[in-house]
């Protein structure tokens, strides 16, 4: 089954063409370079951009393969007036190609990236349920039992700041542009991912997986308005703010594993792109005697419409179509 997939949750007008677990074709076009120098995503602009761009990547797409048996698209959570434009298109080209339509959710998109496969099928990895998946990303920081296809319990997720928005913040305080998490990667590495500052680690000890960065950026902001002399430090402070987030993740992770009795793990998102949280996430299940996956290429780490297909494709087979499609409508908070 080949499925045509738009994912406009975000910053990025994705589209991708799917056959099971196999990416045929990838578009994205992102919309980086329009919400950079506004230091964030600005929605209007997005909307705008979607808008413009919608009609020129899916046409890109299917140039390449013409061939799909349904349509997917991100129905939440996300900017609702991103969403629309994705949403809308989706119907379209259900209707014009009398093609069912299947409605994912963007994080379970994200779990499913982990296993998306090129179009020769590797890598091979199946599924060994149930895992301990955890999204992060610039809008999310959700710890889920993945129990079985499409089985889904959020066990711990961020009461404010996302990870990968912390990080966004923290660089935009130090002037690295956005998006600031590649940034801070490449700075912290230079001075070996050291903790110079130790900043605090909200939640840390708390007995819940509920995760918190918005008090940790807070601490930064004052720690560097009460320390001018450090603000040229950038790589330490770089270094110590993302070992700050990532010691929270990894804790949390663990307290997860001691709770649910789960040693086998996922990771996704964006955040997920940083090598040096992957070794993190290495060592911890070394630690248990357990085992992780992240996405086998980079590009399945940022939003693509590539895990959208391949998440539809487990809905298709059980049966989950939208059964009214002119009444589908976003919903910007959809759960798990
Ligand atoms: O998944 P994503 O592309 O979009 C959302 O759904 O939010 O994630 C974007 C986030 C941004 O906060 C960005 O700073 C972060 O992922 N990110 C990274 C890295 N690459 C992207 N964070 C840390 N290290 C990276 N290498
Ligand atoms: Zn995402």
């Amino acid at each position: 089954m080949r499925i045509l997939a738009i994912d406009t949750s975000c910053d990025e007008t994705a589209v991708a063409v799917t056959e099971e677990r196999k990416v045929l074709v990838n578009e994205v076009y992102s919309q980086i370079v329009i919400h950079k120098k506004w230091g964030g995503i600005v929605p209007s602009l997005a909307k705008r951009a979607h808008e413009e761009r919608i009609d020129f990547v899916v046409g890109d797409a299917l140039k390449k393969e013409a061939d799909f048996d349904a349509v997917a698209v991100t129905q939440g959570p996300g900017l609702a007036v991103a969403l629309e434009v994705g949403i809308k298109k989706a119907k379209e080209l259900a209707e014009r190609y009398d093609k069912p339509l299947i409605a994912v959710n963007h994080l379970e998109g994200h779990i499913y990236s982990c296993f998306v496969q090129n179009s020769r099928g590797n890598p091979k990895t199946g599924f060994h349920f149930p895992y301990l998946a955890l999204i992060v990303s610039g809008g999310h920081t959700e710890l889920v039992i993945f129990e079985n296809h499409l089985q889904y319990e959020v066990i711990g997720q961020t009461v404010d700041d996302a990870a990968g928005e912390a990080l966004d913040k923290a660089g935009k305080l130090m002037g690295l542009g956005y998006p600031a998490g590649p940034v801070i990667e490449r700075l912290a590495k230079e001075v070996n991912n050291n903790d110079f500052y130790h900043f605090p680690r909200p939640m840390l000890h708390s007995n819940n997986l509920s995760f918190s960065f918005s008090g940790l950026k807070t601490s930064f902001y004052y720690f560097l308005q009460r320390h001018p002399e450090e603000q040229k430090k950038v790589k330490e402070l770089a270094s110590s703010f993302q070992e700050a987030v990532f010691d929270t993740l990894i804790a949390k992770t663990e307290k997860a594993i001691g709770q649910t009795g789960i040693n086998n793990l996922l990771v996704g998102g964006g955040v997920i792109a940083n090598q040096y949280l992957r070794t993190k996430f290495r060592q911890l299940v070394k630690k248990h005697a357990g085992n992780v996956l992240f996405p086998a290429y980079k590009y399945l780490t940022g939003d693509n419409a590539a895990m959208i297909g391949t998440a539809a494709f487990y809905k298709a087979q059980k049966g989950q179509f939208v059964s009214d499609i002119i009444g589908l409508d976003r919903v910007p908070r959809l759960g798990l």
